[in-house]
């Protein structure tokens, strides 16, 4: 079977105006601007406009990537959105997107894991252009986390915002140096209650007692997702570069999942990255979630940071707990 090569052809990204700064949460909880910069690296994230959801912002984003890729909509195969605060339970965030854009009869379905949600796109987008199936593919990180926060919990509600990200994989010709090189995902459900919305699934359905008790709302337990944070990253990326024969020297960049810039930081000394090497918007977005990623990407391939020919890594965990890495020459 002759196989193809994938590559990122097109990114977009879309972000609330709203801005909602450490001073503002100084007024909903007992915080302070100093506590949150110093311990998180954050000073603003986003909030979604109360008339739109997770697919109007992933398809903002998604449109913006189709005009980078110089496509049209009805020239996708698939389209993929990770996501973990999709519209609804049920049709697929993906569903909707694909009707935004006007497009039908191609599939389209959701994937749920936590902050990493556009690796695991983008690791299934590659096998599907690499087998020829596809040709061009849509991905895209999206989350609202702040629909689904408890603003009377200063432990987490300091911690999220909203964005979207998307990305077009396409079939990369014989001679064109822009590659998906390698994609790694994994999974360890045993860290399922670290990280959980506890209610409003089909272990405990909506109450009047859930709502009141905040069960819809992200249950965390901050530190230790800390610690496997660190190790689960730094793990994936070794994966990837020695299945690849590549240390980090090879790299021109890192990006890594924005959830915590000490985490960032020492994600980085782990890998010997010099910090100039990773990318960080953390402070002025938080912890977007699948987004991430996909934003930070668009945002320096946009400002011509990370160029042509560009080698890249990038890696995330979350929810799961999950975590994976993408190795991609832009
Ligand atoms: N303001 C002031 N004090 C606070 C705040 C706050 N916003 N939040 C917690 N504290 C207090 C705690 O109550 C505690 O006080 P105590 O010592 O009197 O009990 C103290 O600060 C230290 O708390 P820790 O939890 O030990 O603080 P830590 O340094 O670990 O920072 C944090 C907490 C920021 C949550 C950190 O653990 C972290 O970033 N963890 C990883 C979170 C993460 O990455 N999640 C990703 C999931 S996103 C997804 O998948 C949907």
């Amino acid at each position: 079977m002759k196989q193809y090569h994938a590559k990122i052809k097109g990114t977009g990204r879309s972000l609330p105006d709203k801005i909602l700064n450490n001073f503002d949460l100084e007024k909903l909880v007992e915080t302070s601007d100093e506590w949150i910069k110093t311990r998180t690296g954050m000073s603003e994230r986003r909030v979604a406009a109360d008339d739109k959801a997770s697919s109007d912002y992933a398809t903002e984003a998604a449109e913006q990537a189709l005009q980078m890729a110089d496509i049209h909509a009805k020239e996708l195969d698939l389209v993929i959105v990770g996501t973990v605060t999709p519209d609804h339970a049920f049709p697929s965030t993906a569903c909707l997107v694909m009707k935004n854009l006007g497009i039908k009869n191609v599939p389209g379905f959701d994937i749920s894991a936590g902050c990493p949600g556009w690796i695991y796109t983008m690791n299934i987008a590659k096998q599907y252009i690499e087998t020829g199936v596809c040709k061009n593919i849509l991905t895209i990180g999206v989350d609202l986390l702040t629909r689904i926060t408890n603003y009377k919990d200063r432990n987490t509600c300091v911690l999220f915002g909203d964005a979207a990200g998307a990305s077009i994989v396409s079939r990369a010709s014989e001679v064109d140096i822009s590659r998906v090189i390698d994609s790694d995902i994994s999974a360890d459900g045993n860290y399922w209650d670290l990280l959980v919305q506890p209610a409003g699934g089909s272990r405990t359905p909506a109450s009047y007692n859930t709502v009141r008790e905040r069960l819809h709302t992200i249950n965390m337990e901050g530190n230790k997702v800390f610690k496997l944070a660190v190790r689960s990253m730094y793990n994936s990326c070794e994966t990837v570069l020695k299945r690849n024969n590549m240390d980090t020297n090879s790299l021109d960049w890192v990006i890594p999942h924005q959830a915590n810039m000490r985490i960032i930081e020492a994600l980085g000394k782990k890998l010997k990255m010099d910090s100039s090497k990773i990318i960080v918007n953390i402070d002025k977005y938080g912890n977007t979630s699948a987004a991430t990623i996909p934003v930070a990407l668009d945002e320096v391939i946009r400002s011509g940071k990370i160029r042509h020919g560009d080698l890249v890594l990038m890696t995330s965990f979350g929810a799961g707990l999950t975590s994976g890495s993408l190795l991609v020459r832009i």
